[in-house]
Parts: structure tokens; sequence; C-alpha cells
């Protein structure tokens, strides 16, 4: 039984909800530790191998946001191989909690995950259509439990603005521990399209448009912040999807452009 969950924790953790792409491994640069109050839509996609009691033991799959009652919105490469995982019920959103990690919080809730649903058309090589949605069996009805509006499709975007990105991704250059224990939020300026693909122009990424840069000098999202938030005027535009660096101001990092799948995400919530 133990050698079972040893070789599925493995074979997940050779997909991880890794946002880079190289192994250098920076940290969510430039942020502060914030409250859930101020954030009530944030958690956090845990996976519990078969037979963990402790703490210690859960991976961290990565951030999510919570869209409606029971259903939350994540990146679809920190998801992937979930299906049998999720069958198991071994599969959950922590929320409610400025800390994500049990042993230390009394206010976490966490949800267990009934079904995910990736886009069909997503392209783990480019991390294009990078979205899935997890139905979770109890509502979110926590003091700290709120769903996000989502951009709707005539959303305006305009280069240079704020918008706020959030998680629980490292902090410590290249080095353990990967995550953090408090929520960590920062700000980062958006990005013109043709800007951003003509800075990709000398790599071998792709910018389609089913994707959005964000980036300023010394903030950024990083490893373990894959799947969660990027916020502005209290509306969820994006999603951490990938990045060649953190905080690099060659490459911005890259998000999941929400406008274009909010008529994807009501279809799904209201079919399953
Ligand atoms: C938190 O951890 C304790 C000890 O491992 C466990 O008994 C408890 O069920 C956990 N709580 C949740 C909400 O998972
Ligand atoms: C959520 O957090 C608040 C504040 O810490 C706490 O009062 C509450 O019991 C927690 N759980 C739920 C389900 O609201
Ligand atoms: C965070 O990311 C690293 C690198 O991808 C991974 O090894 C680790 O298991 C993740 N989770 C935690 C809790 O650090
Ligand atoms: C692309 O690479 C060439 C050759 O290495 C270099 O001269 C040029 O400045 C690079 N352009 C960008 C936008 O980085
Ligand atoms: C945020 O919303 C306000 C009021 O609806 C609007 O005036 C402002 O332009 C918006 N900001 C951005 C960056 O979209």
């Amino acid at each position: 039984m133990l050698f079972t969950s040893l070789i599925v924790l493995y074979v997940l953790l050779n997909v991880d909800c890794q946002r880079y792409r190289t192994p250098e491994q920076l940290r969510i640069i430039g942020g502060e530790i914030v409250s859930i109050a101020s954030f009530p839509f944030v958690g956090v996609v845990v996976l519990k191998p078969l037979g963990s009691i402790k703490d210690e033991d859960i991976y961290f799959a990565g951030g999510t946001s919570i869209t409606a009652p029971k259903w939350a919105v994540t990146a679809a490469h920190c998801v992937i191989d979930f299906q049998r995982e999720i069958k198991y019920g071994r599969v959950f959103i922590r929320s409610n909690s400025t800390i994500w990690s049990n042993e230390t919080s009394l206010e976490m809730s966490e949800h267990l995950v009934l079904n995910v649903i990736i886009h069909k058309q997503f392209d783990g090589i480019k991390d294009d259509y990078d979205i899935a949605l997890l139905k979770v069996k109890q509502e979110f009805v926590g003091k700290y439990e709120r769903p996000i509006p989502l951009a709707e499709v005539n959303y305006k975007f305009k280069a240079g603005t704020l918008a706020t990105i959030l998680g629980w991704g490292t902090t410590t250059l290249g080095a353990e521990p990967f995550t953090v224990l408090e929520l960590r939020a920062t700000e980062v300026n958006l990005i013109d399209p043709k800007v951003c693909i003509d800075k990709f122009r000398n790599t071998s990424e792709v910018i389609t448009t089913r994707m959005l840069c964000a980036g300023a000098h010394g903030r950024d999202a990083c490893v373990n912040d894959s799947g969660g938030p990027l916020v502005q005027n209290h509306t969820l535009i994006g999603i951490v999807s990938w990045g060649l660096e953190c905080a690099s101001d060659a490459h911005p990092g890259v998000y999941t452009k929400v406008m274009v799948f909010t008529s994807w995400i009501r279809r799904i919530q209201e079919k399953y």
C-alpha cells in the first residue's frame, strides 16, 4: 500500500506544478504577507498520499480561486494527473485561512474535491489553455470563503495598470522551503501583448491569445504560485501559469487570460 502511494507520489512530483520551465527557482519577489480576510477567494490545492496523517506528507499542488459556492479555478498543469487521486478522495482545497498548513491553523477549512475538469485544448508543452475547474463536496460558506467575480469578455486591459498576484509560493532562492506558510501578495503591471510577444521572440516559448503577461521590476510570482489569482478591480483576470525565470526584467510572468474562459467556466459550473 505504502509502496503504491510512493509510486503515485513520485509520478506526480515529476509533473508537479512548477511555474518555471528552467531549473532556476527564485521567489515571489517583492511580496508581503496579507490576510485571507482581504482576499477571501484564495485557496490551496493539496493531495494527501495514501495513508498520510501528518501534514509533512502532503503534496502542495498549487493555488486556486473560488469562483462559485462549489467551484474553484486553477491552472490545468497543476492538476493534470489528478483524476485517479480525486477518485480515491485524496485531493482537497484548503481555504478560509492565511496559513495553508493544517498543523498550525485552526480556522483552515478543507473541501474534498469531487471532480476536475481540465480544458480539452490544454497543451502541456506550450501551457496553452492552462485552466481547470475543481468541484468540491462541501460549499464554500466559511467566513473567508467568497467567490471572486470573473473578468467579462469585454474586460478592458490597459497596459501599465497594476494587478495583484497572490500565493504561498517559495520565497527562498532555489532552496527549501518551496512554499511559505502565510499568504503573500504583490503588484505587477499588465503588459501589452505585442510587447510581450517581442520579449519572448528570442526564446522557444509562444505567447498565445489565451495568455496575458504581467511583470514589474523585482516583483513576480514563482514556484508553487501556479494556479493562483491575478486580480484587478476585485475581478479575476488571470491565473498564474508559467515563466522563464522569476522577476526577470527580460521575461515577464505569463498568466491564463480569464476573460477568454469566462463563458467556459460558467458552462462547466452549470453542467456538472
Ligand atoms: C489536521 O491534522 C490533524 C492531525 O494530523 C488531523 O487529525 C485533522 O483531521 C486535520 N484536520 C483537517 C481539517 O484536515
Ligand atoms: C474561518 O475563519 C474564521 C476566522 O478565523 C473562523 O471564525 C471560522 O470558524 C473559520 N471557518 C469557517 C467555516 O468559517
Ligand atoms: C513546491 O515546489 C517544489 C518545486 O517544484 C516541489 O518540490 C515541492 O514539493 C512543492 N511543494 C512544497 C510544499 O514545497
Ligand atoms: C535576440 O538575440 C540576439 C542574438 O543573441 C540579440 O542580439 C538580440 O538583442 C536579442 N533580442 C532580444 C529582444 O532579446
Ligand atoms: C476599475 O474600476 C473602476 C470603476 O469601475 C474604473 O474606473 C477603473 O478604470 C478600473 N480600473 C482598471 C485598471 O480597469
